[in-house]
């Protein structure tokens, strides 16, 4: 997660390691790349590629949102299968920049990313000095109000998979190296089954973060820019007066509006780090949302 304050100025990045998935929740970015600029605001993501350099302008004052290092193969839209040609992200709807370059003399910094560590080197010019580029390896944006969800017409749950916007594969179906999942507003219907996310435990890991509005399985203490992670094989599912309210409700079509939650999903494990686990804003009792769902058994009658 990241909070910046101010722009970078005579400093550059660059990640040897992976691409940089941006997902802004407050304060547009622009995004100086050697491909050309940006501007992306809250409700948009961005990619920056593996090994291309840029720098960060704030357009707002602040700037706080979420950055996901996919160390795997590159994002792709995911295969559709039977949802056919027109659903979910759309190629059309991913922007590349146009060309721009920086002319401008140093000295300024370059930190790179590589092999988990932060290297620095200072160079005479702007490394953002390409004027003219081709290809498919660069930086892009897309805007999340272009997905197009797919939702439950029947019954039961749906695998979060149908919110791929963008996918890292791996040679395991279905256990990619990193998903993103985006869950706009969207009507939803679905009978013998109540409506938020289900109790399950998945063989992925889910990091969830909130944009705006807010989160359909909780009904309080998910603020946006908040986050939860769900490690693989660990429960999870509503809270108590989501699963009162969802149970009691009407099974009719609903729309679910001012919602733009998303989800990293990954088959890795994630660690937390102690900067985390020690974190004042860290929720220590974030279990005691299912405190109060009852056993629901009833005695064998005789
Ligand atoms: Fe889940």
């Amino acid at each position: 997660m990241y909070a910046a304050s101010a722009s970078m100025t005579d400093r550059y990045f660059v990640d040897a390691d992976g691409e940089l998935l941006f997902v802004p929740q407050a304060g547009a970015l622009l995004l100086c790349t050697e491909f050309g600029r940006l501007a992306v605001s809250p409700g948009e993501i961005a990619v920056v590629g593996r090994g291309v350099r840029f720098r960060v302008e704030l357009l707002d004052v602040a700037a706080t949102g979420y950055v996901c290092e996919n160390y795997g193969a590159a994002y792709r839209l995911p295969e559709l299968g039977p949802i056919g040609a027109n659903g979910l992200a759309h190629a059309r709807d991913f922007l590349y920049p146009t060309a721009w370059y920086e002319d401008r003399v140093g000295p300024v910094e370059l930190v790179q990313k590589f092999g988990g560590h932060l290297w620095a080197t200072e160079l005479d010019h702007s490394p953002l000095d390409v004027v003219a580029w081709h290809g498919t390896h660069g930086a892009y944006k897309y805007d999340l109000s272009r997905f197009n969800a797919m939702t439950t017409a029947g019954w039961d749950h749906p695998d979060p998979s149908i919110f791929t916007v963008l996918t890292s594969p791996t040679s395991v179906a279905g256990q990619a190296n990193v998903d993103f999942c985006v869950f706009p507003d969207r009507w939803v219907v679905g009978e013998h089954t109540f409506r938020p996310p289900h109790f399950h435990r998945n063989v992925m890991t889910e990091f969830m973060g909130l944009i705006r509005g807010r989160h359909d399985s909780k009904a309080e203490g998910f603020v946006p820019g908040g986050a939860s992670l769900h490690n693989q094989w660990g429960a999870h599912g509503p809270d108590r007066e989501t699963f009162d309210l969802a149970s009691a409700a009407e099974l009719s079509p609903m729309k679910l509006e001012n919602t733009m939650s998303f989800m990293f999903e990954t088959r890795l494990a994630l660690a937390v780090t102690e900067r985390a686990l020690s974190a004042s804003h860290r929720q220590p009792d974030y279990d005691s949302s299912w405190a109060g769902l009852e056993r629901r058994f009833t005695s064998p009658s005789k």
